[in-house]
């Protein structure tokens, strides 16, 4: 598979990153030793259910793959930042995941992640940083925004996943078919729900056919960004909203991986937002969708 990086030319300016456009709440230590509980008594619960450790989130992997991350030369100056500076090509590996703690059956239809590690990247590290390893990552989910506006309304539902972590799976396959019904009928007035979506209500679709977003805003070199990741191979955009091949499967997602790479390969592009507007664009609430006609022509 390969990703391409893409350029458009901006109609806007891009705003200049500093300091002042964040405002941590006064209580952020709180809520993130608050997410940092939830996160472990997940953890703790399906340690015990599965006998092995899992990630407390995004714990069910549907699929690794391995390519390329190709950077396109002669990028506009505010896109050709860090990673994006020069072209170059990476390699990479993608993991596909669905966002629950626990390995559930793909009968419970919840919103798929995407992590792209890209490997060999050269340049400064955060100052944080531990691993020393050269390379750097990106997280999306098949949404444009975040389910919340910030760490604490997040913690919320987090706090909720955690109590409902658990095998109690057939009550779960019951609840998502009836959430998939109630996000279809939002969707048919022509509106999504993230939290319906995030408690099972996610349509039931290839996880190949959709588009992954990084959700909230992130520095983007001198500015700041969202980005995602969009098909363009013509294998993968017949896959738009097709429903899954067997939904008995209790793996169907990672069936349907596994079936598709091994007849094709796949190409996507990674596209950077920059921010043009801090009001409409905020970099505050991470549940607002930033409008891309405010930062291409
Ligand atoms: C306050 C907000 C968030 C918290 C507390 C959080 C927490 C976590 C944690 C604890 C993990 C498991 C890490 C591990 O064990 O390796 C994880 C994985 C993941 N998260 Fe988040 N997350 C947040 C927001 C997001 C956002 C905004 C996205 C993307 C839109 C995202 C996408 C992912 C993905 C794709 C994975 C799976 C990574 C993999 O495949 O290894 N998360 N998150």
């Amino acid at each position: 598979m390969s990703i391409h990086s893409s350029a458009a030319s901006l109609k806007n300016n891009p705003v200049l990153f500093h300091p002042g456009v964040e405002q941590a709440a006064e209580d952020e230590a709180e809520t993130i030793q608050g997410l940092i509980a939830a996160l472990r008594q997940i953890s703790e619960t399906t340690a015990e259910d599965y006998h092995h450790g899992l990630r407390s989130v995004h714990a069910k992997s549907h699929g690794l793959v391995k390519g390329e991350l190709c950077i396109a030369d002669n990028l506009p100056e505010p896109l050709a930042q860090g990673l994006f500076s020069r072209a170059a090509t990476y390699p990479v590996v993608l993991r596909f995941s669905t966002s629950p703690g626990d390995l559930l059956s793909d009968r419970v239809s919840t919103p798929r992640g995407l992590a792209i590690k890209v490997l060999n990247v050269t340049g400064e590290l955060l100052p944080d940083r531990t691993d020393h390893l050269s390379s750097q990552d990106f997280l999306m989910v098949d949404g444009p925004a975040f389910l919340a506006p910030d760490p604490k309304s997040f913690l919320a539902s987090l706090k909720l996943l955690a109590l409902t972590t658990n095998k109690a799976e057939g009550f779960k396959q019951a609840l998502s078919a009836a959430l998939r019904g109630t996000e279809r009928a939002i969707e048919a007035m022509g509106s999504e729900s993230a939290t319906v979506k995030s408690l099972g209500g996610h349509p039931m679709h290839h996880l190949l056919g959709e588009t992954y977003f990084t959700q909230v805003p992130m520095r983007y070199g001198k500015y700041m960004a969202k980005l995602s990741l969009v098909p363009v191979s013509a294998e993968l955009l017949v896959l738009k909203q097709q429903p899954l091949e067997e939904p008995e499967n209790p793996d169907a997602i990672r069936q349907s991986v596994v079936n598709f790479f091994s007849q094709h390969s796949a190409r996507w592009e990674l596209r950077v937002q920059l921010c043009t507007n801090l009001e409409s664009m905020p970099i505050e609430d991470a549940s607002v969708v930033w409008s891309e006609d405010e930062s291409l022509i």
